[in-house]
Order: C-alpha cells, then sequence, then structure tokens
C-alpha cells in the first residue's frame, strides 16, 4: 500500500520564495516517489477564518491553485482539491470537536499568542478571536484524518497542529477501536529558515516577502531591497551569514554556488551579488510565470481541474466517513 502525504496551503496571501522553498519545493519532491500517493489541497476554510472579502479570498484560492499547477504539480498524480469542495471533512470536524478538549484548543500557538497580545494591549483576552480560528486545529486535524494521512510536510509552526491531531485521533481510537490512522510530521530542516527582505524569516507576516509570480521588474527592485551590511566591494564576506547567498544557493546550479563562493571569499560587490541572484532567480522563474498567467486567467479550467480531485479525494472520504459514523452509533444503512 502506498503512503499517504498530504498538505495544505492556506490562501491567505500571494505565494512567495519562503513558501516555494519551504513546503511546495519539498512537496512537490515527494509527489515524485513511487511509494507515496500524495494529497494536495488549498485550505480554503482555514482561509475565511481571516479572509472575509468574496472577492479576495476566490482570488487568493485560485492563486494557490495556479501556483501548485506552474511549478509543476501533475494532477493526474497528486489528488489535487480545494477543502471547501469536500462536505465531509466538516462533518467530521464536528465529530473530531466532540473528542478535543477546549483546554488542548486554549494551548495551541495561534490562539494564545493572540490571548498574549490582547493581555499586552490590556484588552479582552479573546478580543477579536473567532470560533473559526479558536478550533482551527480541530479543522485541520479533520483534513489530516480524512485522508488517513502517513506524512504531513509542513513547517516548524505547524508541527503543534499535527501533535494535536494525533492527540485527537487517540481519544477517538481509544473509545472505538483503532479507527483513525496517527500522521506522522516531515520538517524540511534545512530549508526551514529562508531569509526575506530584512534578513529575518521571510514570512508574510513580517511583510518581507518576496512574491514568486511578479514582474520581473518588481523581483529585480524587491532585490535591491535585501538587507546587507556595508563592506566595500574589495571586502571578503561571510556566504555563511549572508541573505543573498542563502537565497542564491537555493536557485544556481552548483557550480554556480561554488564559484559565488569564493567571490565571497576574494571579495565582490553587493550590487554584483544581487545582479546574479536576480539572473538565477528570473532563469527559474520564467517558465512558471508564463504558465501562472495563463492559468490565473482561466478559472474555469482550475475549477475543471479542482472538481475532478475532489471526486477523488471524495471516493476516499466518502466511505470512511460512513464507517466512522457506524462506530459512533449513528445508522449508516
Ligand atoms: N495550517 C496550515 C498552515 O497554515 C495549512 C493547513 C491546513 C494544513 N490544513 C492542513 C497543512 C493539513 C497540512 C495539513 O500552513
Amino acid at each position: 500500500m502506498k503512503k499517504t502525504v498530504l498538505t495544505g496551503i492556506k490562501p491567505t496571501g500571494q505565494i512567495h520564495l519562503g513558501n516555494y522553498i519551504g513546503a511546495i519545493k519539498p512537496a512537490l519532491e515527494l509527489a515524485k516517489a513511487a511509494d507515496y500517493q500524495p494529497a494536495y489541497f488549498i485550505a480554503d476554510y482555514h482561509g475565511l477564518t481571516k479572509i472575509h472579502d468574496q472577492n479576495e479570498l476566490k482570488q487568493l484560492s485560485y492563486g494557490v491553485a495556479a501556483t501548485w499547477l506552474a511549478l509543476g504539480l501533475d494532477p493526474s498524480k497528486v489528488i489535487f482539491y480545494r477543502q471547501s469542495d469536500i462536505p465531509e471533512i466538516f462533518e467530521l470536524t464536528w465529530i473530531l470537536s466532540c473528542f478535543s478538549s477546549k483546554g488542548l484548543m486554549n494551548r495551541a500557538h495561534a490562539y494564545k499568542a493572540l490571548v498574549d497580545q490582547n493581555n499586552e494591549l490590556e484588552r479582552d483576552n479573546d478580543y477579536g478571536v473567532n470560533m473559526g480560528t479558536f478550533t482551527y486545529p480541530i479543522l485541520m486535524a479533520a483534513d489530516i484524518l480524512m485522508l488517513q494521512a502517513d506524512i504531513v510536510p509542513v513547517g516548524k509552526d505547524q508541527i503543534q497542529h499535527i501533535e494535536i491531531a494525533r492527540d485527537i485521533a487517540e481519544v477517538f481510537n481509544h473509545q472505538y477501536g483503532q479507527t483513525l490512522k496517527l500522521p506522522e510530521y516531515k520538517v524540511q530542516q534545512h530549508t526551514a529558515i529562508l531569509p526575506g527582505l530584512d534578513g529575518r524569516k521571510m514570512s508574510k507576516s513580517y511583510h518581507n516577502t518576496i512574491p514568486l509570480f511578479i514582474h520581473p521588474n518588481k523581483l529585480q527592485k524587491l532585490i535591491n531591497k535585501i538587507k546587507t551590511d556595508s563592506l566595500p566591494p574589495e571586502a571578503p564576506k561571510n556566504s555563511t551569514t549572508s541573505s543573498l547567498f542563502t537565497l542564491y544557493k537555493e536557485f544556481a546550479t552548483p557550480l554556480e554556488v561554488e564559484s559565488m563562493r569564493e567571490s565571497y571569499q576574494t571579495g565582490v560587490s553587493w550590487g554584483e551579488v544581487k545582479a546574479e541572484l536576480f539572473h538565477v532567480l528570473n532563469r527559474f522563474l520564467e517558465e512558471p510565470r508564463e504558465k501562472y498567467k495563463e492559468l490565473i486567467a482561466s478559472p474555469h479550467k482550475l475549477d475543471e481541474i479542482l472538481l475532478q480531485g475532489a471526486e477523488n479525494a471524495r471516493s476516499i472520504a466518502t466511505p470512511f466517513l460512513k464507517e466512522l459514523k457506524r462506530k459512533i452509533g449513528f445508522s449508516q444503512n
């Protein structure tokens, strides 16, 4: 039996280089392994915890879908779908809610961070927290447990959510016998921290990202904004602590990386490094950028692909949910 590898991306912002290196690229590589069945999806109902503008949510969801496809996802091999097209996930979310202690949710990092922020600003603990945000980990557990995922590739910040999914599954299994499969997480260690424009981790919340599919002129401008120190061109530079080098390494050939490492040792101007970084990045992005443009201009095509994927996902979800409901004591004739 093939192992199921499952991951989701929330449509809450433009996909950036950090998303690509940290999540999409490793997931696409895993998808090539013959012994894995990948299931990758757009977590649009998770997006709804934050995005309440109809048009924005729709465009961001199409954006995530077009990004995966433009970067090489093959929908004939990957179960590729939109969470909101699988109603079984929401039935399961309720079931799981009844096996999730409220305390477990209170301890979830994302919620705790909001509470801490409210405390700091001397507001009510739960100011601005909707129930979707509070129970976010249960919906995520349903995503994972519904498709009986074995492996979930995620960023470090999501590890706790996988642990919560395991906890909930164990409570359920304890009551009804071995039913829900406990997932393992897989964190891409070496690529976990792609630096952003300011040198901190590239992340939407820091507003320091380089979006993947922007106009080359804009790409160039953003690269020029990447923070460097003020060493003169002739001074030897440290490649291991350089954001530019870290980014370059991900997109350049091994030969190019070696030659850049040497340039750092012998002295090179930051301007030259930036020009080289633009060159390798743009070389990589050129083709997917065109594909992305095409796809985003044909939402019907995207819908068609995603609905086919939803059908595939439901061929697993529908019978499995039936089995769960039978175990719980609902009549499923
Ligand atoms: N919470 C994840 C994130 O913000 C997105 C997500 C939703 C997800 N459901 C999932 C990831 C299931 C892996 C598996 O990145």
